[in-house]
């Protein structure tokens, strides 16, 4: 039997952790060779060293996972084309901006018969209509693409505190399976579902609806407005991924890539985190400048998609159907101040 290899594709906050999960996994299955390579996008350090090479020193991620240890077995790469060549399983695991870049740079450099999953929240805007990221990857470099959504803060993972996730797959279940084997453990519980539109959706339209919830808590205006926005946004959530894809189930709101992960999003993630202090800045410094100095590199993803929505939303004129999510992105373009997240959402309680 051929061991399947298996390449994580980015190294930041969540890349570190899958990385972490899937090399206790390897270590254990026989049907995974041991080593996990892990691709670093490089960067000099302020002692100036290498990130890689600390990563490979020190089996820790100094910058994007400080204080975790990596299992021996992960392996940081900074050469993306030697980290994928012989993996026949890819992860990939960046801040979706930057993923049309890193498939094209892949183009005839990964097996044959190489099959990928995709961890990433988000999509791109193309003239045909919104691409999910799953997509952009199938579609580039010519494989099948699964996706894994969930409640997955990955600070808490990474001190292996208890959460679930969910695998969404097209129609290779088989394919499906193999990737729950290999990131489930008894800390991180994963599921399968035929429906990666709609677990990607969720995923992806869950970090607008944190935006909102972080607007609410910096205009310090309590549970029950939260709680009306989360609701408001689950129910566009669900309303736009099936405009877009009728074959969306609705069950799959109810897994851990839906309800799930939009409360622990909107209760303790970087989306909600960086929304509160532009909210208690009264809009007057950008995401931009709050990204850099709340994040330290690492990158946010419901401002982009907010603006990415409102572009689909506008060219089919579904603008006034989704009021949360127009508001969303018209808040951070600056068009409307913070406040004008409940004062436009509630049009949207009363929409049948
Ligand atoms: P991150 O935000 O922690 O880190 C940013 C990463 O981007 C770093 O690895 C950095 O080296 C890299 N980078 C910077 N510039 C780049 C460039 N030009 N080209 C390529 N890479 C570049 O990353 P993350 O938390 O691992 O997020 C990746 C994806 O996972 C996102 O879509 C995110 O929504 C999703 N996700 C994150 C979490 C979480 O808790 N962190 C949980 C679930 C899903
Ligand atoms: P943030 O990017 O807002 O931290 O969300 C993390 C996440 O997707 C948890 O599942």
């Amino acid at each position: 039997l051929q061991k399947s290899r298996v390449t994580v594709v980015g190294s930041g906050n969540w890349g570190s952790v899958a990385a972490k999960l899937i090399a206790s996994n390897t270590l254990n299955i026989n049907s995974f060779h041991d080593e996990v390579r892990m691709w670093v996008f490089e960067e000099t350090l302020p002692s100036g060293e290498k990130l890689s090479e600390v990563i490979n020193r020190t089996n820790e991620n100094v910058k994007y996972l400080p204080g975790i240890k990596l299992p021996k077995n992960v392996v940081a790469d900074p050469d993306i084309e030697h980290a994928v060549k012989d993996a026949n399983m890819l992860v990939f695991v960046t801040p979706h901006q930057f993923m049309e870049g890193i498939c094209k740079r892949l183009i005839g450099k990964i097996r044959k018969d190489a099959v990928a999953i995709s961890l990433i929240k988000g999509m791109e805007v193309k003239k045909e209509g919104p691409c999910m990221i799953s997509t952009l990857i199938s579609e580039i470099l010519g494989i099948s693409c699964c996706v894994l959504m969930g409640a997955n803060i990955a600070n808490e993972i990474a001190v292996e505190k208890f959460s679930e996730a969910t695998v969404g797959y097209r129609e290779n279940k088989e394919i499906a399976e193999k990737w729950v084997r290999l990131f489930n453990t008894p800390y991180f519980m994963v599921s399968a579902v035929q429906d990666v539109e709609g677990v990607e959706l969720c995923g992806t339209l869950k970090n607008v609806v944190a935006l909102a919830a972080g607007f609410v808590d910096g205009l310090d205006m309590g549970n029950n407005t939260k709680a009306a926005i989360m609701r408001i946004g689950l129910r566009e959530m669900k309303a736009l991924s099936k405009l877009l894809f009728p074959s969306v189930k609705d069950n799959t709101f109810f897994e851990s890539c839906g309800v799930a992960d939009l409360i622990t999003t909107c209760l303790g993630g970087r989306n909600r985190r960086c929304a509160d202090a532009f909210a208690r800045n009264g809009g007057k410094r950008s995401f931009d400048e709050l990204e850099e100095e709340m994040l330290q590199g690492q990158k946010l993803q419901g401002v982009s998609t907010a603006k990415e929505v409102y572009e689909v939303l506008s060219h089919r004129g579904w603008l006034e159907l989704f009021p949360l999510f127009s508001t969303v992105h018209e808040i951070c373009s600056g068009r409307l101040a913070p406040s004008a997240i409940v004062e436009y959402t509630e049009h949207s309680a009363r929409l049948p």
